[in-house]
């Protein structure tokens, strides 16, 4: 790549200092991995789509007040984005059951919760990202209680808000993984939505057929991944000639 300074390289993005104090270039890989690293891959061209989608529905959010990283696309895969400090913890929000929460509670895929709930994993990769009860977090300081009530409040606000989006191009949203950051500018912290919001981090049906166009196509060896990324970001109509037309149609190589 360049000279640019590495600061952290993730399973599916590299970050790099930024050109201004206070921002950080998030680069979108093509690798893919699932179930905390034991499947690896590449999904060609997904490091273009879900800089594209989440550039897409971050600005959305953000029309809607929710504070989020993202400054700006710089390109194919790069953005660059405010630096935060990462809040160690994933946020899950469940609207149908799906993935774990099957697994471990012995729950029907596909069954639809009364109401959405929300879940919280410790991000550590070592550990395999457990599942922590929100007095962990309390108990630990991974977050202070109001920054909870920030972040709970946020997340329920984007759950609405993200299903819209996806319900008006035919998709459900099932459930999505969200994380948030600290932005210090002077004396002030803002909570800021951080990561990326994508088909890697998100389980979307087709409504009528409950067909996947998501990650799980990858981490279940379904075929057409490539395909379904491309399909989420066709459907939001982040198309070649939309927007500022960066994004052209991916030649799908098969690996
Ligand atoms: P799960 O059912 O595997 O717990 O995943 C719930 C949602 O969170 C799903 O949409 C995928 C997303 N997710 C991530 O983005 N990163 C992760 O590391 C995990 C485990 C899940």
């Amino acid at each position: 790549m360049s000279r640019r300074k590495q600061i952290y390289e993730g399973k599916a993005k590299i970050l790099y200092e930024g050109p201004e104090p206070g921002t950080i270039v998030q680069y979108f890989k093509d690798d893919a991995t699932a179930f905390n690293n034991q499947k690896k891959g590449t999904i060609t061209g997904k490091g273009v789509l879900n800089n594209r989608i989440s550039e897409f529905l971050m600005l959305r959010l953000a029309e809607m007040g929710i504070p989020t990283h993202f400054l700006k696309r710089l390109n194919m895969r790069e953005q660059l984005v405010k630096a935060c400090e990462i809040v160690p913890i994933e946020v899950i929000v469940r609207n149908t059951a799906a993935g774990s929460i099957c697994k471990r509670l012995g729950i029907e895929e596909g069954q639809k919760l009364p109401r959405p709930i929300i879940e919280f994993c410790y991000k550590n990769d070592e550990l395999g990202d457990p599942l922590i009860a929100e007095e962990h977090i309390a108990v630990f300081n991974w977050a202070s209680p109001s920054e909870m009530d920030e972040i709970v409040n946020m997340t329920f606000r984007i759950n609405d808000i993200i299903s819209g989006i996806f319900a008006g191009i035919g998709l459900k949203l099932i459930d999505f993984k969200v994380e948030y950051g600290r932005h210090y500018q002077g004396e002030e912290v803002q909570l800021v939505l951080a990561d990326e919001i994508s088909p890697d981090s998100c389980r979307l049906w087709e409504f009528g057929t409950n067909r996947k166009l998501d990650k799980d196509r990858f981490r279940q060896d379904m075929g057409d991944v490539e395909e379904a990324y491309q399909e989420v970001a066709n459907r939001l109509g982040l198309t070649p000639k939309s927007g500022t037309g960066e994004v052209t149609k991916l030649e799908i190589i098969k690996s």
